[in-house]
């Protein structure tokens, strides 16, 4: 019989040689008349480790991380596939401290099952959720999701369940549940992560969303800068289409739901989701005024839900163990856990799914286990590019919407990007400026030419010229950004600059000429 051997097809697996390790592996192992079945799973998500194979014993499962694939016949000889000792074993992944800390809900299996295989995802508690959905009714499951408290993951954080019955309750056919997996935001790759390591997650809670409001199409958006993601739901719609999960009668019930990815070209205004509809129905990327709301008029005039990856991928956990089991995580309006991304300048990267509430200090210090330059973390930006920076003084601060909120911060897609003592702050407020004219769809003024002001008017603060002066008409120009903009990117371009201004004021003022004596 042979073993299974895991070695990552996750894409930030691959980028560190995932594959040339499972070529070398496959070949020593053929070599010496060693019969194993090498499995390409997704990433656990502690990129430290990365690859980390891990091999299937009789004893369970036995990682050994960073794996090159000159190691392999020493693995061989180490008598690897029986979890023999070497110095790249790490033992059962699970009791790494990095994993042992999490709460996996949603990427409960992800690194675990072998992503293509639908048996695997059958055998580790897939499509419980839609089974039970499908008992339950569409009203039974939005008020499922309206109890289980899960708020939208893709930046804004709007309450599933609500935005589900508005839509449901919207006359229009036919409707449409819309998959947002343009990931966007700086240090963010969780919704990547997910559909390479198990898509077939995304696919059930798409099903459950199209049940709930009635919707016969689905589409998944995804950037064409993640070719691995795009391959990954491509075979699992075949397989699910094969499998009767997508097709005229879902899951053997009367209801019919087709689904399609459909590849953006790479807009970070995209991710908007009306300006994502635009691209959609092949115009370009720009952002549609609200009202008329998605779930009213969306995609072609009709009713459309559009969720993220995340926001989805929690859903079949709800159904399947109860509106409560997802609630009684998390603090106040911020229930369940999320998917953090741990990302920058960080000892431990990577994939920390938890409970909300986990403080922003524990998430950098402790689990992240500070700077990879192990040097001084001098600010942490949270919510991709359009978040606020966080200076240590404010690491007590409780991963949860509306404590972010409060000090001025968003937590977004949960993106948390390090940077050590040598960032110049004022550079990093430039560079909000200039990513804002970059991506902005030019359709409100603001926006379009307010973001070219704001990098002329940074690079004279960077310069020293009538620095008091440009710092008053930075802010006044961030106030009307973020009251005049149409959407979040020119409404929330002022959060990166002002707090970069507020936290971190001597950077602003460190190209003055010292006081003439
Ligand atoms: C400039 C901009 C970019 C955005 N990018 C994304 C994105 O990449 N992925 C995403 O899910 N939501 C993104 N959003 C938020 C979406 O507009 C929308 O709120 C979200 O897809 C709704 O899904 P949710 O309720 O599940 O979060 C972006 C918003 C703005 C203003
Ligand atoms: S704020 Fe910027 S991206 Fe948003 S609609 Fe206006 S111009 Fe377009």
């Amino acid at each position: 019989m042979s073993t299974r051997v895991y070695v990552p097809g996750d894409a930030a697996a691959v980028a560190v040689g995932a594959d040339e390790v499972a070529s070398a592996l496959g070949a020593e192992a053929a070599a010496r008349q060693l019969p194993i079945e090498i499995v390409r799973n997704g990433s656990r998500g502690a990129f430290e480790l990365e690859p980390l194979v891990e091999v299937e014993t009789a004893s369970g499962r036995v990682g050994y991380g960073r794996v090159s694939p000159a190691d392999a016949p020493g693995l061989v000889d180490a008598n690897w596939l029986a979890g023999g000792p070497h110095p790249k074993r790490v033992g059962r992944p699970e009791a790494l401290p990095f994993l042992a800390r999490q709460t996996r809900l949603t990427f409960a299996r992800c690194g675990v099952t072998d992503p293509q295989s639908f048996e695997d995802y059958r055998r580790n508690g897939g499509l419980k959720g839609l089974e039970r959905a499908l008992a339950l009714g569409p009203a039974g499951i939005v008020e499922a999701v309206v109890e289980s408290g899960l708020r939208g993951r893709g930046g804004a954080g709007f309450p599933a369940g609500i935005k589900w019955r508005t839509a449901a309750a919207a006359p229009g056919d036919p409707k449409y549940v819309v998959c947002n997996a343009d990931e966007g935001d700086s240090g963010t790759f969780a919704d990547r992560m997910l559909m390479e390591g198990d898509p077939f997650l995304l696919i059930e809670g798409m099903a459950i969303a199209a049940v709930a409001i009635g919707a016969s199409q689905g589409f998944v958006y995804i950037r064409s800068e993640y070719p691995h993601a795009i391959r990954a739901m491509q075979r699992a719609i075949v397989t699910a289409r094969a499998e009767g999960l997508v097709g005229p009668k879902l899951a053997g019930s009367t209801f019919a739901f087709e689904l399609e990815v459909r590849v953006g070209a790479g807009a970070y205004v995209c991710g908007e989701e009306t300006a994502l509809l635009e691209s959609l129905e092949g115009r370009r990327g720009q952002v549609r005024a609200k009202p008329p709301l998605p779930a009213l008029k969306g995609l072609f005039g009709k009713p459309t839900v559009v969720n993220n990856v995340l926001t989805l991928a929690a859903v079949p956990f709800i159904l399947a163990e109860g509106a409560g089991a997802y609630r009684d995580h998390g603090v106040g309006r911020s229930r369940g856990t999320m998917p953090i991304q741990l990302a920058g300048n960080i000892k431990n990267g990577g994939l920390f799914e938890t409970a909300f509430g986990v403080t922003l200090g524990e998430l950098v210090e402790d689990i992240g286990g500070g700077t990879l330059t192990a040097r001084p973390i001098k600010a942490v930006q949270v919510g991709g590019p359009l978040g606020a920076y966080f200076p240590p003084s404010l690491f007590d601060t409780p991963f949860d919407y509306e404590a972010f909120a409060d000090r001025d911060g968003l937590i977004g897609h949960g993106g948390v990007v390090v940077f050590d003592d040598t960032v110049d702050m004022a550079r990093q407020a430039r560079f909000a400026m200039e990513f804002c004219g970059f991506e902005s769809c030019g359709k409100c003024t603001p926006c379009r030419v307010g973001s070219v002001r704001g990098v002329e008017v940074m690079d004279r603060i960077i310069a020293g010229e009538n620095v008091e002066a440009n710092l008053a008409l930075i802010e006044d120009l961030c106030h009307t950004l973020k009251l005049g903009s149409l959407c979040a990117l020119g409404g929330f371009t002022p959060y990166p600059v002002m707090s970069a201004l507020t936290h971190f004021p001597a950077d602003f003022r460190a190209g003055m000429m010292p006081a003439a004596e």
